[in-house]
């Protein structure tokens, strides 16, 4: 079971490294895989703390080309070369607020796998897209610009996050701002990205995991669903103790 928190930019270097610093202290042998996803700024200062640490470290964005003038941008094999263990790829404010394109995640997927990075890609659909009734075929479209034709490596794990775009949380404290994503229907889009996957890639069984305003109160709920691997926490896995509060759910049902 895979606990994973984004920490978006909602942490400083200083405030990163201080929880990675107590991460390291308080989470021991887990039955869990842990990972967390630190700003660029932050990797380095994160990773260093969590060395030898039940908690992997991985980049919350890459780009493609390995290196030279992308002003800004930091590689896939630039994280390699500081032993990230994980990239998030294709996530909603990438997309949908940085304007990136399927065809963009496409070629940030190959250069993560180039990498020997394991990636996790990210998928949902607006609100305006599942009001249309169009959640499926989003889904659909982003799976298959992702993983068509891909030759998946042996040995790394497909791991696919389900993050509905309209319930991913303003913040800890601002859950009324969106509206909750039930399990029920979290698990209805799990299993048709299952689906979806085994289709693209025969053989190779995904992950999939749930994010979108998960909270140490409704974490076992998405947890529990059978197409469920594990959840991508952000807000709320920026405090030491939400996260151990998730955590200790976690590893009840694990
Ligand atoms: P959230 O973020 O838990 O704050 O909703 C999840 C994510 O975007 O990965």
């Amino acid at each position: 079971m895979y606990v994973f928190a984004n920490w978006k930019m909602y942490l400083d270097y200083t405030e990163s490294v201080a929880l990675a610093s107590a991460l390291k202290n308080n989470v021991k042998n887990s039955k869990l895989q842990l990972a967390v996803f630190p700003s660029a700024l932050a990797f380095a200062g994160v990773k260093a703390e969590l060395e030898e640490s039940a908690v992997s470290v991985g980049a919350q964005n890459v780009y493609w080309v390995d290196r030279g003038g992308y002003t800004g941008e930091v590689s896939a094999a630039m994280y390699r070369g500081l032993d990230a263990r994980y990239a998030l790829v294709g996530h909603s404010e990438r997309r949908h607020v940085f304007g990136e394109t399927n065809h963009d995640v496409r070629q940030k997927l190959e250069a993560i796998l180039a990498a020997g990075l394991n990636p996790v890609i990210c998928v949902g659909e607006t609100l305006k897209e599942r009001e249309a009734g169009k959640t499926k075929d989003v889904l659909e479209i982003q799976l298959r610009a992702a993983l068509a034709g891909l030759v998946w490596p042996s040995g790394m794990r497909l791991i696919i996050a389900y993050e509905p775009v309209w319930a991913i949380s303003r913040g800890v404290g601002l859950e009324a701002a969106v509206p909750p994503c039930g399990a029920a229907a979290a698990e209805a889009c799990q299993s048709d990205i299952v689906d979806f996957a085994g289709g693209l890639l025969p053989g190779v069984i995904p992950a999939v995991l749930y994010g979108g305003s998960v909270r140490p109160g409704t974490v076992s709920d998405y947890l529990t669903q059978a197409h469920s691997s594990g959840v991508l926490v952000g807000a709320a896995a920026t405090t030491l103790a939400s996260w151990q509060n998730i955590c200790a759910e976690a590893e009840r049902l694990a």
